[in-house]
């Protein structure tokens, strides 16, 4: 599922940014580019980020 249209950001790269040492959601924001344009994805991205981190 597409998190961010704008980077073209998958859920599935969110989870494996966090995998290989992402450990908040600025991380993965500076990682993968996430809520960088419209910032309409920061919500669910934040979940998303939230979600795994809360597995791992
Ligand atoms: Fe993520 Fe626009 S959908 S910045």
């Amino acid at each position: 599922m597409y998190v961010c249209l704008c980077q073209g950001v998958t859920d599935g790269q969110i989870r494996d940014a966090i995998y290989e040492g992402c450990c908040s959601y600025r991380d993965v924001r500076e990682t993968l580019g996430v809520a960088s344009q419209c910032g309409k994805c920061a919500c669910l991205a934040k979940q998303v980020v939230r979600e795994t981190l809360s597995e791992v």
